[in-house]
């Protein structure tokens, strides 16, 4: 059985939040210098999608580029290793930017994307990811901006899949056993 861990009503309401957040924090930011919104592919579209309307409706000048990332296979166990499979089209040099993720886990990812980013020219790397494992950290990496906190339980939904599936659940639950 599946359980919702965060219902589609509070994951709204919490993207709003962030967004204003953001906007409280984000000082400079004008249509000719914009923030990049940074959108690891492929678990964060769904939020990023919902962060880059909810930054509109805040009136902060916003961009998205896509890097597509790949740390799983098809089960539930990250393999360990991060590989790039679709880069950035943007020149990141001088940019402020904001990365965003669907789910900080081990924080391989983020660290991985934040020292790419940096190595690129960046000019400020921010991080943003709507859930967070703590109790899974295996490199040391803090999200700036956090949706919730979860319990070390596997989750889908909200972009987050098992094995491809359940991307455009609009709750976030546990994943249902494997049949
Ligand atoms: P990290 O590099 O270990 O922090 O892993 C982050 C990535 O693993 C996320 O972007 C997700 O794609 C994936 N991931 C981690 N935990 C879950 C989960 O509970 N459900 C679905 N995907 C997950
Ligand atoms: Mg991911």
């Amino acid at each position: 059985m599946s359980e919702v861990i965060v219902s589609a009503e509070d994951v709204a309401a919490r993207v709003s939040a962030i967004a204003a957040e953001i906007k409280s924090v984000s000082a400079g930011l004008t249509p000719k210098n914009p923030l990049l919104l940074v959108c690891i592919l492929r678990g964060a579209f769904v939020f990023s999608a919902d962060l880059i309307r909810a930054l509109e409706a805040e009136s902060v000048p916003t961009e998205i580029d896509f890097l597509g990332l790949s740390s799983y296979g098809e089960g539930q166990e990250s393999l360990g290793r991060v590989r790039v499979t679709l880069d950035l089209d943007t020149d990141v040099r001088g940019r402020d930017i904001i990365i965003v993720d669907d789910i900080l886990d081990s924080g391989r990812t983020l660290s991985f994307v934040q020292t790419l980013l940096v190595s690129r020219g960046a000019k400020r790397v921010r991080t943003c990811v709507f859930l967070d494992k703590p109790e899974r950290r295996e490199v040391k990496v803090k999200a700036d901006f956090t949706g919730f906190q979860v319990p070390d339980v596997f989750v889908v939904g909200y972009g987050m899949d098992v094995a491809g599936l359940g991307r455009g659940l609009p709750y976030i639950g546990t994943a249902p056993d494997a049949e």
